[in-house]
């Protein structure tokens, strides 16, 4: 059993960025080392038979989460850059946001190689238009999804069921709204 309640360390604000949305925000969870590192240990509890070569995560949130999870697992971690920060060549796949607007991608084309079994994170799964167009990159550089995993999913929005439509891959979200 776990010790503490994460649900306890989201902060949730009606009405932003816009009305109708309630936006969930983990900086508490990020602030609380004891509730940081369970969010962190039971990823890797997930991840531990899926034979994982390399974590990926979108920019900036996916930050936050892949980082000390590819620390912990003693494995590389792949960024997926917002559009115009990476240096040299990449590849890139663009997708829309729950509170609209579109995005852009990208990947450097030497950060995964063919067959590399990639484990891609975020914060949190709305539409899953950030985690497919991640997972689009992932796949066109040879990459082999080798599951997704999540702080919380919000599951009015049916992000899983997109992401299973894209092909069906081990899913783990630490919490549901
Ligand atoms: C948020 C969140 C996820 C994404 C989820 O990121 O961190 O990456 O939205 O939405 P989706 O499932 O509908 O694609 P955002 O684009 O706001 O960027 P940020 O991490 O830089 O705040
Ligand atoms: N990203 C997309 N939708 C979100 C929400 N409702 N809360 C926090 N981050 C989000």
């Amino acid at each position: 059993m776990n010790k503490i309640d994460l649900h306890d360390y989201v902060a949730s604000v009606k009405d932003y960025p816009e009305e109708g949305v309630i936006f969930r925000d983990i900086s508490p969870l990020m602030g609380n080392g004891e509730a940081y590192k369970e969010s962190i240990d039971q990823i890797v509890d997930f991840a531990k038979d899926l034979n994982v070569d390399l974590i990926a995560g979108p920019e900036s949130r996916g930050f936050i989460v892949g980082s000390p999870l590819a620390y912990a697992m003693g494995i590389g971690f792949v960024p997926a850059r917002k559009m115009g920060k990476l240096p040299r060549k990449a590849v890139s796949a663009s997708y829309t946001l729950e509170y609209g607007g579109v995005n852009e991608l990208e990947i450097h084309e030497d950060a995964i190689k063919p067959g590399q079994r990639v484990l891609i994170v975020d914060d949190l799964l709305a539409t899953g238009g950030t985690i497919n167009a991640t997972r689009k990159i992932v796949e066109e550089l040879g990459g082999v999804v080798a599951g997704v995993a999540f702080i919380i999913e919000l599951k009015d929005l049916h992000g899983r069921d997109k992401i299973m439509q894209a092909g069906q891959v081990p899913f783990l979200a630490l919490m549901e709204y």
